[in-house]
């Protein structure tokens, strides 16, 4: 997909002109700040723009892209927060959208993350758990749902990446306890009743604004959703966990005051940690960012000498988290 032709479409469909269109977010092409006539600015967002000169770089983003079909799964998601009343949770106003093509959501004037307070952690915490517990659902076909599921299933991302990360990166004897650590935590950690729904795309800051007009804390980017039965801490954990791996606990605990009694009678912390610690760290290992290259030796060490070491992992977990 060509930016302009996606730009002519969104005109034709509103009936304005666009002014002026601003790339957003970093490395894909598919957030824009876009301003019409009058002056009223929105953000659109599109399946990733393939611009790649290489045509087999191309060929194959386009088939990804095509299966991966990210604009309508994060409309699905759009679509149905509009018909809940939510009390604290906080997102964009849909303002169109159009299967497969593209869609347009409120631009809101804000920075990037959230200020650390004690009364922002008790907003955050409640925002997310109304999120997590809203009881969205995807409607997918039984190809779309193992695709994705794949894609964005903690445990059958680890699965996945025990195969073709790890082995890499950290060696095939590493690869191998890590599928051990993930059956021993599955075992210690039993499916919930109902599912809770995860954003799963909160790490630290990302995909939390504030808004510079009254201070309230919205979430965006919904791409990543995915419904959850066993790792359902994996959002909060994220967002409680610094980019250099500091756990804020008064933020955790604030999510924790709100689980029901018999969420928390089947909730293994340790488990639900260590679990999403270990995506965590293999995303970071995954990444391309100059910060994840460069410390990139860190993460390896932290995966081969803690998370996959239960002695070590314990007394971490003592130390760090300790609920
Ligand atoms: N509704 C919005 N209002 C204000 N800024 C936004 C909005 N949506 C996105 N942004 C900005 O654009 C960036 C990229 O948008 P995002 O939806 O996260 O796309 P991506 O899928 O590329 O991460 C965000 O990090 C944020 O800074
Ligand atoms: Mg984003």
């Amino acid at each position: 997909m060509k930016e302009e032709t996606i730009w002519l479409e969104v005109e034709s469909d509103l009936g304005a002109k666009i002014l002026r269109c601003e790339e957003l977010g970093i490395g894909k092409k598919s957030a824009w700040l876009i301003r019409l006539h009058d002056k009223t600015e929105y953000i659109l967002k599109t399946n990733e723009v393939i611009d790649d000169q290489h045509v087999i770089t191309r060929l194959k983003k386009n088939i990804i892209s095509k299966y991966r079909n990210v604009v309508s799964r994060e409309l699905q998601v759009y679509r149905q927060l509009s018909t809940i009343r939510f009390e604290h949770f906080k997102f964009p106003k849909l303002i169109k959208g159009k299967e497969h093509r593209y869609l347009l959501v409120e631009y809101v004037p804000s920075f990037n993350g959230w200020d650390k307070n004690e009364a922002a952690r008790e907003r955050v915490a409640k925002s997310l758990y109304e999120f997590n517990t809203s009881n969205l659902r995807f409607k997918q076909g039984v190809v779309e749902k193992i695709l994705s599921d794949i894609k964005r299933k903690t445990s059958l991302k680890i699965l996945v990446w025990s195969f073709v990360v790890i082995p890499k990166s950290n060696g095939i004897w590493d690869a191998m306890t890590c599928l051990w650590v993930l059956f021993k935590c599955t075992l210690q950690q039993r499916k919930f009743k109902h599912h809770y729904f995860l954003h799963r795309d909160l790490i630290g800051n990302n995909n939390v604004l504030t808004s510079a007009e009254n201070g309230d804390i919205y979430f965006i980017d919904f791409e990543s959703a995915v419904e959850e039965r066993r790792w359902i801490l994996n959002d909060i954990i994220d967002v409680s966990l610094s980019t250099d791996l500091e756990v804020d606990r008064d933020l955790l605990n604030e999510y924790m005051k709100l689980l029901s009694e018999s969420d928390k009678k089947r909730l293994n912390m340790k488990a639900q940690v260590r679990i999403a610690l270990i995506h965590r760290i293999v995303r970071r290992i995954l990444s391309h960012n100059e910060y994840s290259k460069k410390n990139r030796h860190v993460w390896i060490s932290f995966l081969k000498n803690i998370l996959l070491k239960d002695h070590h992992f314990d007394d971490w977990y003592e130390k760090n988290v300790g609920i």
